[in-house]
């Protein structure tokens, strides 16, 4: 029996009445808070795919519907009129800023991107051929030992610092990364260019000569970013939660959410995408991977299909779309792989078994040709992801923070091993 405010549960020959939560939208939620104490019963949810485990204003998505708002704003509308540095502010503030708001955290973050000289020495520890993700991960996670004496959590300003720090210098970070992969020197940050121009110059700017910037590279970029910022408690926040929620310093969180992110069925797909592609190789060949993913036994998934939430298409995913076209025309580039992406899109579209699981292409399935086109190394797109989705996981991050019901994160387990048994002797085993 339930109505709209509670559930009651008859169970293991108790009566328990368990609260219903409602948001401002999408699904309410049985609260099972009191479940083990009046029951002896937990739940079962592995991948938390019926679990809800916080409260959360940062960001809403329908996944039925195909909807993505941030802060109640459309992702469509943002993508369209706003820019990564101003919706990096709406995520983390709550709301759109006014001209000064604006022009007074640009130039906040712009003043942050610098990183410690030391951190060339700590460049200098990894192998040329180490992938960037890895020196991501413990690069950020340093970034603590140069803030040590701004870290009390219990303050405000400390913690705001330290979100400013993180979206100002993963970037510089990122950019050194490769610049040290590709045996170039690492390009200091300049003030004068915006976010996202001042990232690729980092980047791509050579000593001999002067970048010549195409404004379409930035503008393509920029969008990506939006489109990354965040999505609600996917596993990379959810894990920048969970380390969050043991009082760990945010520096330490967001490394862990970028080890999380670097997973192949996270944000590690786009790059997975692009060496799928690579390796179906022709648009005729395309038949053949979708049957192998359709196998079971293959242990083969089309990258950049499918997601937990989404059963519509990804709303990301169809802005990208449309963006990787108008990229490449205006690049002049003409890269196969655009079209292998496009025969293997309508052929799954069009397949039962991808039908049928509600299967459609998601935001990392186009983004990787994007990246590409401007230039960016394979191993550098979850990189990219990264950079966006800082935005994301220092917002959810500063919530936590202030959160009243926030506790340590500890799920429990279903317990297989073996009963209580006594230790046997070495000589009588
Ligand atoms: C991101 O959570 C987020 O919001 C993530 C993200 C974000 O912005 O943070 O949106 C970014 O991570 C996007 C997803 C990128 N990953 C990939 O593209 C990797 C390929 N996709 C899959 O591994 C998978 O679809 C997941 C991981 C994305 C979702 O997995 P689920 O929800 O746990 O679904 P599932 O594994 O239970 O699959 C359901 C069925 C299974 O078949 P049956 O057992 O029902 O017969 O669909 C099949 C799966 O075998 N399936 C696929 C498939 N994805 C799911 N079959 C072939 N190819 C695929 N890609």
């Amino acid at each position: 029996m339930s109505d709209n405010k509670s559930v009651v549960l008859n169970a293991a020959g108790k009566t328990v009445e368990l609260p219903i939560h409602t948001g401002t939208l999408g699904a309410p939620c049985v609260d099972i808070g009191k479940l083990p104490k009046e029951t002896g019963l937990f739940t079962y949810d592995p991948g938390f795919v019926a679990t809800a485990s916080c409260r959360s204003a940062v960001t809403y998505i329908d996944g039925d519907e195909g909807v993505l708002l941030y802060r109640g704003y459309p992702i469509e509308q943002l993508a369209k009129h706003s820019n990564f540095l101003e919706v990096s502010y709406l995520l983390m503030n709550g709301e759109l800023p006014n001209k000064d708001q604006f022009n007074s955290f640009e130039h906040e973050v712009t003043h942050h991107t610098m990183m410690h000289e030391a951190f060339k020495g700590f460049l200098g520890g990894f192998r040329h051929d180490a992938h960037p993700m890895a020196m991501l991960c413990g690069m950020v996670g340093s970034l603590a030992a140069f803030y040590h004496s701004d870290l009390d959590l219990e303050d405000p300003e400390q913690r705001r610092l330290a979100a400013i720090r993180l979206l100002a210098k993963v970037p510089t970070i990122a950019a050194a990364c490769y610049r040290y992969s590709i045996g170039w020197p690492v390009r200091y940050p300049r003030n004068n260019l915006e976010y996202v121009e001042r990232f690729l110059h980092m980047m791509f700017e050579v000593p001999s000569e002067p970048l010549m910037l195409k404004p379409v590279a930035a503008r393509a970029l920029d969008l990506l970013f939006i489109l990354h910022a965040d999505h609600e408690q996917n596993a990379s926040t959810s894990t920048v939660r969970l380390v969050g929620s043991t009082g760990a310093n945010p520096y330490a969180c967001v490394a862990a959410g970028v080890a999380a992110l670097w997973g192949p069925a996270h944000g590690g797909a786009n790059e997975a995408v692009l060496k799928m592609l690579a390796e179906i190789g022709r648009p005729e060949d395309v038949g053949k991977a979708v049957e192998r993913a359709k196998d079971k036994n293959s242990g083969f998934r089309l990258m950049g299909f499918g997601h937990r939430v989404y059963k519509n298409f990804d709303p990301r995913a169809t802005i990208i779309r449309e963006m990787c076209h108008q990229v490449l025309n205006e690049l002049g580039v003409n890269d196969p792989m655009l079209e292998v992406a496009m025969k293997l899109e309508e052929a799954a579209l069009k397949d039962e078994y991808f039908v049928q699981r509600k299967l459609y292409p998601n935001v990392d399935f186009y983004s990787g040709i994007i990246y590409k086109a401007l230039g960016i190394p394979t191993e550098m797109f979850t990189v990219m992801f990264a950079i966006a989705r800082t935005a994301g996981w220092v917002s959810h991050w500063l919530e936590q923070q202030t959160d009243p019901e926030a506790k340590i994160g500890r799920p429990r387990q279903i317990y297989t091993g073996a009963a209580n048994r006594d230790y046997v002797a070495l000589d009588r085993r």
